[in-house]
């Protein structure tokens, strides 16, 4: 799609109500986006057909977390410290942008969130790169960490500080202990989320590409690395175009196709879980009509990956030219699950039981208070914790007259004689394991944009140029318009009466009474409504309708006691508009 037909993709969204800058009234503000009528239809069929693959037909259980969490939360998370875009300021005009971003619009180089500070701050420099707002040279700016969190307080006064969740993940994480007992702390369980999370975003772009609100559906594997695989019979032959991170570092590298069981066993693939998402993610990308031909998986380089991830490759769709991320598929390994262990109260992990009881050694102390208590006062009962500790952790610390422990930053010098040091052997049935994790994570808007771009289309029908949207059946944001031909007595009422049948069996239906005919059909074409209904003069003697195909314009006469039958057979797939023309009645 050329940049003049994403244009017109734009503004076919706002005309048409799928969505449009929030509180255009007021001047707006920038990376805020509403969802009209035609696009919170299509947003919410996207979620429900993401709800039946990724949760429904996985067997995993869905939750619904705030999206204000307090800052210990984030601090445990790691998205305090280390959730940073890269943001170069302009001396003259004081614009913000994403100096990453800055490299990659003027210059050859791809992914430059991957390169450190120091060498962006370089090549702005030696390519004489410039504001994108006045063009004043940025080569003296310096680039800074700027952390995409959005602060609030949490209760009135001083309060506590929170933050709006920046990734709906860690409203999972944290709830781990909870969920985990739901799942009867059975590993591997799978536990998802649709909802809203918020990135003060540098420099938001391109409509809904890049906003400061959007949705996710996100989905956290719980598995134990060393017992769980995932069955991949049912994705092993799928193709997939894969663009790894050797194919990205060889000059002459390109994407390729292969199949998911081929890029496992050659091991481009490491994770066999990244592996079956990437296969069940492409069936249905496509099935919602992502163009294949658009479409692949990059796998990100090293400097590029989020600060919890080992691994991650994310699915990608060619938008007017570039390739954006529409989903990321990361390992997390176990490092949100033990970064909460380590920083609240709970346990985050899940009790494995052995095969067959195992005797172990296990290094214990017993301190002698009477010794503690008088020469460390306070401190006693915490420098006895630290010694059980260490003994769990490193046994050889014990080995010789003294042993070093620090407390609250302070080191003290322990006679081992004191601390009742003891190897003794126990039975155990099992141990505590930390879960690890693998993530989908799907960007809804993103999607959502990539459905109308994809399904966009021109074309002429009647000696008249036409715009039409061709959309599939599950995300169109009506499924039928109803119309009279015309206003002539007994038509309104008739096909008020196919609308209301066509609604009691499920169908999502317009009722549209006004303009002409033609007028009409281009109006629904245009939202990508895949089917019309017209009841004309001669419905009132033969009892039929005319049914339209959108993308056709093809029509077929129906009896109108079949047409709700028909309709829900083309909907759900079990008929097509051909089989349809081809016998009107056998779908009633
Ligand atoms: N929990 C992992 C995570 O949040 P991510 O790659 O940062 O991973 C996942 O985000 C998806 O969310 C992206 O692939 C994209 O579709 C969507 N997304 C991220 N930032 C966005 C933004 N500023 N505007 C719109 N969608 C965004």
């Amino acid at each position: 799609m050329t940049e003049d037909a994403t244009e017109k993709l734009v503004e076919l969204a706002k005309r048409r109500g799928f969505f449009f800058p929030t509180a255009g009234s007021y001047g707006g503000v920038a990376g805020f986006y509403t969802f009209g009528p035609e696009g919170a239809s299509v947003k919410s069929n996207v979620e429900e057909a993401w709800r039946r693959r990724f949760t429904t037909q996985e067997g995993h259980a869905e939750i619904d977390a705030p999206t204000v969490m307090p800052e210990p939360v984030f601090e445990a998370s790691g998205h305090l410290e280390t959730f940073d875009d890269m943001l170069v300021e302009c001396a003259e005009c004081g614009a913000s942008h994403r100096a990453d971003h800055v490299v990659e619009d003027d210059t050859d180089i791809e992914e430059a969130e991957s390169i450190p500070i120091p060498e962006v701050e370089e090549i702005i420099r030696e390519h004489d790169l410039r504001c994108p707002t006045c063009g004043t040279p940025l080569a003296d700016r310096p680039v800074e960490e700027f952390n995409l969190m959005f602060e609030t307080t949490i209760g009135p006064g001083t309060g506590r500080p929170g933050y709006l969740r920046p990734e709906t993940a860690q409203g999972i994480f944290v709830e781990f202990p909870r969920l985990s007992e739901y799942a009867r702390n059975q590993l591997p369980f799978g536990v998802t989320q649709i909802g809203r999370a918020y990135r003060n975003e540098i420099s938001p772009r391109k409509s809904i590409i890049r906003v400061r609100e959007f949705t996710q559906a996100e989905l956290e594997l719980f598995y134990d690395p060393e017992e769980d695989d995932p069955d991949l019979s049912g994705v092993r032959d799928r193709t997939v175009r894969l663009y790894p991170v050797a194919e990205q570092e060889r000059e002459d590298g390109t994407p390729y196709e292969t199949t998911v069981g081929e890029a496992v066993d050659e091991g481009t693939i490491a994770s066999p879980w990244i592996a079956y998402y990437l296969g069940i993610a492409a069936e249905w990308y496509e099935s919602l009509g992502v163009d294949v031909d658009r479409f692949r998986y990059r796998q990100h380089l090293a400097g590029e990956r989020a600060h919890y991830a080992s691994d991650c490759w994310d699915a990608e769709t060619e938008l007017g030219g570039d390739w954006v991320e529409l989903a990321g598929f990361a390992t997390r390994g176990n490092y949100d699950l033990s970064k909460h262990d380590e920083h609240s109260e709970d346990r985050y992990t899940v009790f494995k039981q052995y095969d067959e009881p195992r005797t172990v050694e296990r290094a214990t102390v017993d301190p002698d208070m009477s010794y503690l208590g008088p020469e460390y006062g306070g401190r006693a009962g915490a420098i006895a914790d630290a010694l059980e500790d260490l003994a769990e952790r490193d046994r050889s610390a014990f080995e010789g007259d003294s042993v070093t422990v620090e407390v609250d930053g302070e080191t003290h010098e322990i006679p081992v004689e004191h601390t009742g040091f003891a190897v003794e052997e126990v039975t155990e049935t099992g141990e505590h394991v930390v879960p690890h994790v693998v993530e989908p994570s799907f960007g809804v808007g993103r999607l959502v944009y990539t459905l109308l771009e994809h399904a966009y289309r021109e074309d002429v029908v009647d000696g008249e140029e036409r715009t039409y949207l061709e959309l599939e059946p599950a995300v169109a944001p009506t499924f039928a318009g109803v119309f009279p031909l015309t206003d002539e007595a007994g038509l309104p009422d008739l096909a008020r009466e196919v609308a209301a049948d066509l609604r009691a069996a499920g169908l999502s239906v317009t009722y549209d009474d006004s303009g002409n005919i033609g007028r009409r059909y281009r109006r629904q074409d245009e939202v990508g409504t895949p089917f019309c209904v017209t009841v004309d003069h001669d419905s009132l003697e033969d009892g039929a309708a005319t049914v339209r195909d959108r993308d056709t314009t093809e029509q077929v006469r129906v009896p109108i006691e079949d047409l709700p039958g028909a309709l829900a057979a083309l909907r759900d797939g079990e008929a097509t508009f051909d089989e349809l023309a081809a016998d009107p009645q056998a779908f009633g």
